[in-house]
């Protein structure tokens, strides 16, 4: 049974909720969490007896303390460095982690986070850090398992407005607004990769690569009627048109070379793009229960401000 986790870095979405998810686990594992700057490790696992933070960052070789650890959890973070491109701090960021795995004879699985899409080496943009995270990985210890999930529900939801007093207005990228994609919560997320990381006995077949999908495929359409459902308020969508799509991550100042990574990424996932073959529930799909009328609840009660306290 797995007694040790080591999340890195520890505080990207899924390896917070999966610290989350893991320190109420009946298993009792003792966690690490990496942190570039461990002040931001959360009171809530500092306080838990089983959890340890370290400082570490995938971005400096010999900078990852795996020693005393079983499995580790990696999430490849992009960079939005100006001149790096995405490709090269891939390359980099997971040979940092290979070789900190190969150093450390005691941890015999991997669990590598990665993305719908990542099985593509072109046409996918910033996906290309989970495509080259994969293959750099794939055989770096024992027992490799691979997740590729779909898009998060509170990635997709990070675009409401409700200015107080005035109409919910939803800005997003799914175009048509019929169009349907694989979305997911992070609570289903965090189960699965819980349930990767401490099951017991080595998987036969590595790497084992699996997509996580939600219950369903949801639209722009879908995400509309999911928080009108939620708050009993008439939403406004709209939905921005490709050429569109570059303003809307400079708008959040991102560097133009990695909006236009971002910007490929989202087109790969609209009609005649790259990923759209990989939208389909197949034998290593595995599918998660939080419906996304419950995904926009959660999103509303944990976001701050008075006008959200719906
Ligand atoms: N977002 C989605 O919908 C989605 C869906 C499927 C798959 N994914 C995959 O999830 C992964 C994370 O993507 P994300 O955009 O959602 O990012 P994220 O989880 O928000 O993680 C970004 C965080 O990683 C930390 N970090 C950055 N560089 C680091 C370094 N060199 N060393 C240590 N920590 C570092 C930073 O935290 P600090 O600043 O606190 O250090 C940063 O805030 C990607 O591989 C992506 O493809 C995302």
């Amino acid at each position: 049974m797995t007694r040790h986790v080591t999340v890195v870095p520890a505080s990207t979405k899924a390896g917070r909720e999966t610290i989350r998810r893991l320190l109420v686990d009946d298993s009792k594992p003792t966690v690490r969490g990496i942190y570039r700057d461990p002040a931001k490790a959360p009171t809530e696992f500092t306080s838990h007896p089983n959890f340890e933070v370290a400082t570490g960052d995938v971005g400096t070789p010999g900078k990852l303390d795996f020693a005393g650890t079983d499995a580790v959890f990696y999430i490849p973070p992009p960079t939005y460095d100006d001149g790096t491109p995405q490709a090269v701090w891939a390359e980099r960021s997971a040979g940092n982690v290979k070789n900190a795995l190969q150093g450390s004879p005691n941890v015999k699985r991997l669990l590598l986070f990665s993305a719908i899409g990542a099985n593509h080496d072109k046409g996918v943009g910033i996906l290309c850090l989970n495509h080259i995270s994969e293959k750099a990985l794939e055989h770096a210890v024992p027992d490799v398992r691979v997740i590729r999930p779909g898009y998060f529900y509170t990635e997709l939801l990070s675009q409401l407005q409700w200015p107080e007093g005035e109409t919910p207005v939803l800005n997003t990228w799914i175009s048509p607004a019929e169009h349907q994609i694989p979305m997911v919560s992070l609570e289903d997320i965090a189960e699965a990769c819980a349930h990767n990381l401490l099951s017991e006995g080595a998987n036969p077949k590595s790497p084992y690569i699996f997509n996580m999908f939600g219950p369903r495929f949801y639209s722009a359409l879908d995400l509309k009627a999911a928080i009108e459902e939620a708050t009993g308020h008439q939403v406004e969508l709209q939905t921005a048109d490709r050429d569109e799509l570059p303003g809307y991550f400079a708008g959040l100042g991102i560097p133009a070379q990695h909006a236009q990574e971002l910007v490929d990424m989202l087109l790969a996932g609209l009609p005649g793009g790259t990923i759209v073959q990989d939208f389909n529930y197949g034998e290593n799909t595995v599918t998660g229960q939080v419906e996304l009328v419950d995904g926009v609840r959660d999103f509303l009660k944990k976001r701050t401000g008075a006008s959200w306290a719906q």
